[in-house]
């Protein structure tokens, strides 16, 4: 199923802790060997999200959400297996072998990663350099200051000063001609016509001149949330255009996915539960000193789903901060669009808009974080600011107004989640448009199914479902082309199923037993073993695999069972099995359960098969010795009932 490699994943497992995985997500507390926390897949007020360090596993009591690490990124953050494996390898640093892969491919990898910290290495010179320039400019000291920048805050963001020069970096690098300072984005090359190369392009073109992309600017490290520089943005001091200039798209950087001042951040925004979004580098710079520390900016991009699903794996709340311009509610347009696919119930996005004169650097500057923090505090809710953006210049007193408003409904409402929040919303938007919900939820679903009746290149074609909304709707563009990705994230259907399976027989039970307590397997005897293998379905099928997995693992634990389940594409046959809830109790606890099950499938089984013998008339001496030590046998386990 997947290339990542079994030991791999296990080894994995062995390596992460689910407490600070969950936690990064979800606020818990220690409750005697366990902690708890309030279920992020669900709407709860007391806390029954229960995460076991012993058994590396989480579990809601409350809506039945259970998995390893890796599960939770899945569900939680809507990632694929490969990059939730991918991303916790990286936090516990392990390399993610590259299994099957010939030896050119392994060869070529391990290139591109040296590479990588090449020119990650030229990136920090750089740095070094800047900040050094920085502290030989009494002028750019002054801007700085002039903005009321501490010197604390400098340095912090690591702020520097580049000089006006064309190869200034040639005295850090004296190979100035090196492709690695083309390919970091720190040089720009220009061909004999004078057009610009971009790092992809520049190796191997004629290359007719050289120059540092950021002279006579401020730079502003750009760090991934490891902390590792992987760009550069750049201020004029004075009035000059373009205002800002960022690193390009380079191997390291990829602005569509990273956030300023992440790194920076990262525990503030635990703390508070809540990420702040904002548009410029100085806005985060400026708000941290005044201790407003859990902001972060995108890089002069919008905001993309990338982006705000990074964010939802640090907190369950973000809140944007755009100008109070027409600008700015253009950009927060755009920023619900990117949210919407990842909403549920847990979640939320607000949206904060400063009065027209201030940015959050100047408002924090002048009026303090106090007042941010009220602003912040005020800030309109998701919900409502849809409903505003929908309605926003349409009259809907007729209906002509009514019907756009629909239409520009449609493309939002679909890329929502199914949640209690998404019927909240439409609830809100019937009594807005003084339709009934029902339909409303008819006209939408009729647009929707046209889409879908549409040829394949309807992705395309649903944007013209956006004139009504002034192309704001078909802008969401960008982030379209992924949005079906998370639509997977939709944990609430297999729960429901898993609530509602029907009553549960002794095959089930055990089996559910024993794959939340698989060293249990040991202690079932022979026969038993026998009529679980062999029990038709996926009991029988999950019954063999367990048993192979188990010839090869001395140590099992829940969440390696678990991993090892979905590589073989068991793990939704084992979910419908519902063993979660078992987890929570000791092995020793179901001990007796266990065996209770499986006296009773070996008691009908016994019952099953005396019956076939004697039906074919117990002629042969062999068969009537079989019926006999079945009968010998039954009584036995007649007489162990009354103990169950
Ligand atoms: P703003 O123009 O709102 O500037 O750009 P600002 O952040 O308030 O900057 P100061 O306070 O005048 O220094 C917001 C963000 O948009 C990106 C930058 O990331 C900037 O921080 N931007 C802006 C660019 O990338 N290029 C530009 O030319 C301007
Ligand atoms: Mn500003």
């Amino acid at each position: 199923m997947s290339l990542i490699p079994e030991d791999f994943i296990q080894e994995l497992l062995g390596r992460v802790d689910i407490v600070e995985v969950v936690g990064r997500a979800v606020q818990l507390k220690k409750a005697g060997t366990n902690y708890k926390g309030l279920c992020p897949f669900h709407s709860e007020k007391s806390a029954s999200f229960t995460v076991s360090p012993s058994k590396q596993f989480y579990h809601c009591f409350g809506c039945g959400a259970h998995g390893s690490a890796i599960g939770f990124l899945m569900e939680h953050s809507g990632m694929s297996f490969p990059d939730a494996v991918r991303e916790l390898a990286r936090d516990a640093g392990m390399e993610l072998p590259q299994q099957e892969a010939d030896e050119g491919e392994q060869r070529r990898a391990a290139e591109q990663r040296s590479h990588k910290a090449r020119l990650r290495e030229v990136l920090q010179q750089a740095e070094a350099f800047y900040r050094e320039r920085l502290r030989a400019s009494p002028r750019a000291i002054d801007y700085l200051k002039g903005r009321g920048l501490s010197g604390r805050s400098a340095a912090r963001y690591g702020l520097g000063y580049a000089p006006e020069d064309w190869q200034g970096l040639a005295r850090v690098f004296p190979n100035y001609e090196a492709e690695l300072l083309l390919q970091s984005g720190l040089v720009v090359a220009r061909d004999a016509q004078g057009q610009t190369l971009e790092p992809a392009q520049a190796a191997g073109a004629a290359v007719a001149r050289r120059y540092d992309r950021l002279r006579d600017r401020i730079t502003f490290p750009i760090r991934n949330a490891q902390g590792e520089i992987i760009g550069f943005g750049g201020r004029v001091l004075d009035r000059g255009e373009p205002k800002y200039i960022n690193s390009p798209e380079t191997e390291l950087f990829h602005k569509g996915e990273e956030l300023y001042g992440l790194f920076e951040a990262r525990q503030a925004i635990q703390r508070h539960g809540q990420v702040l979004v904002v548009e410029g580098y100085l806005d985060v710079i400026a708000l941290a000193q005044h201790g407003v520390e859990h902001a972060v900016a995108t890089l002069g991009t919008a905001c993309t789903p990338e982006h705000v699903r990074k964010l939802f794996r640090y907190c369950a709340q973000i809140v944007f901060s755009f100008d109070g311009d027409a600008a700015g509610r253009r950009a927060a347009a755009r920023a619900m669009q990117a949210a919407l696919p990842a909403l549920s119930d847990e979640r939320s996005v607000k949206f904060l808009f400063l009065p027209a004169e201030h940015d959050p650097d100047s408002f924090v500057r002048e009026l303090g974080a106090d007042a941010f923090e009220r602003e912040i505090a005020r800030a309109r809710p998701l919900s409502v600011f849809l409903l505003d953006h929908v309605a926003d210049g349409l009259a809907l007193d007729t209906a002509e107004g009514r019907a756009q408003a629909i239409a520009r409904s449609r493309e939002l409402l679909a890329s929502i989640p199914e949640s209690a929040l998404k019927g909240q919303i439409l609830h809100d938007l019937a009594q807005r448009l003084r339709t009934p919900a029902d339909e409303l939820r008819a006209a939408l679903a009729m647009q929707a199914g046209r889409r879908a009746a549409a040829p394949a290149n309807a992705a395309s074609g649903g944007a013209g479902g956006g004139r009504g909304a002034g192309g704001n709707a078909g802008s969401g563009g960008p982030g379209g082309g992924a949005q079906g990705g998370y639509s997977r994230a939709k944990p609430a259907e297999p729960r429901m199923q898993r609530l509602s399976r029907p009553k549960v027989d002794h095959a089930h039970t055990a089996l559910r037993i024993l794959l939340a307590h698989p060293a249990l397997w040991r202690d079932i005897s022979a026969a038993q073993h026998d009529l679980l293998v062999a029990h038709p379905g996926s009991v029988g099928e999950l019954a063999r695999w367990l048993e192979s997995y188990l010839d090869e693992h001395a140590e099992p634990t829940p969440s390696s069972v678990w991993e090892a389940l979905r590589a073989e594409g068991l793990l939704e046959a084992a979910e419908a099995l519902a063993p979660a809830e078992l987890l929570e109790r000791d092995a020793s606890e179901l001990q007796p359960d266990l065996r209770g099950a499986l006296e009773s499938i070996e008691m009908a089984w016994i019952k099953q098969r005396q019956q076939a013998l004697a039906a074919e008339g117990l002629a042969d001496p062999a068969s009537r010795l079989e019926y006999q030590g079945l009968s010998l046998r039954l009584r036995e386990l007649m007489r162990s009932l009354p103990r169950l």
